[in-house]
């Protein structure tokens, strides 16, 4: 569900293991006005869904209208994925987070949690999900570079000492002693402005990674790995995070094969 949703990649995904683990059944995009969510997700046990995503605008108030939230989406304080239960009640969760580390483990088996400190530039939603995410996997120190200082200083207070926001102007500083570097603001993405960030103080075996998966290789990708970084690509995230989501309704956790990367990837 969400409004635009036309543009979505999750049917395709889906869609996939749908077919590929012989299941009966269909994904298919439901276009929901944001006044709308509360009918439109009390109609799902009735119409017989599995369950759902939720994207843009859903995502932070489907909290206030599911019957059962998880720990983990309200730490993200947001909902992607809505579970029919079998009384025919709903539970939120949130599979970003998951999503976010899996991609960066499959890209990069090598980085380790604990050696060093992150830097994070955005303070948005995806931020949220990849603050969790390696807070969860024990990065000792995150940095949080935002360009509206209020919303990074805001999520220093909710997620505590592990994280310290530092100014968008910091953020080529920041990198000194970093061992990941992510991404999670729209710069980058197609038709919208670069990322201008100097890699020079980043150690040349930090792994840099972006949430945006269009273009591929977004102007950071290629920066970083002309200077010989590790990088871990935005489309990761994306097909990692319906794996669990697909697990909660059918049961089977699915597995990113091959066609399916390059279906993905020829989509975009
Ligand atoms: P998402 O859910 O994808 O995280 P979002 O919540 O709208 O989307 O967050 C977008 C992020 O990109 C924010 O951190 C935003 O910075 P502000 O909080 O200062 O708005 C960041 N962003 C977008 N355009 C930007 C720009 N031109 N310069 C710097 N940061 C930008």
């Amino acid at each position: 569900m969400g409004w635009p949703v036309a543009h979505s990649r999750s049917p395709l995904i889906h869609g996939h293991w749908i077919a590929h683990h012989g299941l009966r059944g269909a994904y298919v995009p439901l276009a929901v006005q944001a006044g709308q969510l509360e009918q439109a997700l009390r109609a799902l046990p009735v119409l017989g869904f599995a369950g759902c995503n939720l994207t843009i605008p859903h995502k932070v108030q489907a909290l206030s209208v599911l019957d059962q939230i998880d720990p983990i989406a309200r730490r993200i304080g947001a909902v992607n994925t809505v579970v029919v239960q079998a009384d025919g009640s709903l539970r939120g969760t949130n599979t970003d987070a998951f999503g976010y580390i899996e991609s960066l483990r499959e890209a990069q088996p090598a980085w380790v949690a604990d050696k060093g400190p992150a830097v994070v530039l955005g303070a948005g939603g995806a931020s949220r999900a990849v603050l969790c995410a390696l807070m969860d996997a024990g990065v000792p120190l995150i940095r949080l570079c935002n360009r509206d200082g209020d919303k990074a200083q805001a999520l220093v207070q909710e997620f505590g000492a592990g994280v310290q926001a530092l100014p968008w102007s910091e953020r080529h500083a920041a990198l000194q002693g970093a061992q990941l570097l992510v991404n999670t603001t729209s710069l980058g993405m197609q038709g919208q402005d670069a990322l201008e960030i100097r890699l020079d103080a980043l150690p040349e075996k930090a792994v840099v990674s972006d949430i945006v998966y269009l273009p591929r290789i977004t102007p950071l990708l290629a920066a970083a790995q002309a200077r010989g970084n590790p990088i871990a690509e935005g489309l990761g995230m994306l097909l990692h995070q319906a794996r669990p989501a697909f697990s909660a309704w059918f049961g089977t956790m699915p597995a990113i094969s091959e066609t399916l990367l390059h279906t993905v990837r020829t989509s975009l």
